[in-house]
């Protein structure tokens, strides 16, 4: 399949064939896969848990309504949003920046670069992405909206606008893997409705980590896994192309 076909074979399914086993190192590879995605200031706060325990999906459909997209699939991976890994994830990236500019910047421009990353990741994003009980982006939002009267500046930095950031990053890892399985010809469900806080508990996840998304994986059931043909708003309707005004005005 080219991209336009896979992204064609994409659909939610809701009910998979209970005895036909996809291939878990498959699934593990799109997972990498999905690690090419890109994420805000490349912080790749996500993790990825991939359930093939039978017992475990069981218990994962309960908690996520009983909803069948989960009770026939034959693999999940549970996307985790990793906010609270914002420390150790800032030092790695950094450590692979300053070697990434020592071997592959001019040597003129090596001092300056380092030390703009360091100040980024070292300073900048423990700043961002601090918390304490919502009032480090109470004075956040403060600073950045009296820098935005002066100067372009990024204002979104609200302790819940960093929950978004980290969301959308671990959304994009997330559809990344089902166009990942969809070229391998396996089907995916992506899925909000489950109980998060059953779920945290079941992966005995720690109290900082949120869940993103379930996404429940197989291969589907005939004319059972899909509910009907595909509906998309008109094109029109959400495309607006912004062209130059014409001249006068
Ligand atoms: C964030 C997100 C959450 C979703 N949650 C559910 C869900 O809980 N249950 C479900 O059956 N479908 C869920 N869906 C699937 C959507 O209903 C589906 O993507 C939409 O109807 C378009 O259909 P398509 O994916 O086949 O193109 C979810 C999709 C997204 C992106």
């Amino acid at each position: 399949m080219n991209l336009e076909e896979v992204l064609n074979f994409r659909r939610s399914v809701r009910n998979y064939q209970t005895d036909n086993n996809i291939d878990t190192e498959k699934v593990k590879h799109c997972l990498e896969m999905a690690t090419l995605a890109p994420s805000s200031s490349n912080m790749q706060l996500w993790e990825f848990y991939h359930i093939t325990d039978k017992a475990m999906i069981q218990k994962m459909a309960h908690a996520s309504l009983g909803q069948a997209a989960v009770s026939t699939a034959n693999q999940l991976v549970v996307f985790v949003a990793r906010r609270d890994l914002f420390r150790s994830r800032a030092k790695q990236v950094l450590e692979f920046e300053r070697e990434n500019i020592k071997r592959n910047s001019p040597a003129d421009r090596q001092a300056s670069r380092i030390k703009g990353i360091e100040i980024y990741y070292g300073t900048m994003m423990p700043f961002l992405y601090a918390r304490f009980f919502g009032l480090l982006g109470i004075f956040r939002k403060l600073l950045t909206l009296s820098v935005s009267l002066f100067r372009p500046m990024f204002t979104e930095s609200t302790e819940n606008d960093q929950r978004v950031v980290v969301h959308k990053s671990c959304a994009l890892a997330a559809q990344t893997f089902m166009i990942a399985m969809a070229n391998e010809g396996y089907d995916t469900c992506p899925l909000e409705g489950f109980d998060g806080r059953r779920v945290k508990k079941l992966l005995k996840l720690p109290y900082g980590a949120e869940i993103n998304m379930i996404i429940s994986c197989g291969i589907r059931n005939g004319d059972k896994g899909i509910r009907g043909d595909r509906f998309r708003i008109p094109f029109e309707e959400v495309y607006k192309i912004i062209t130059p005004a014409p001249k006068g005005e």
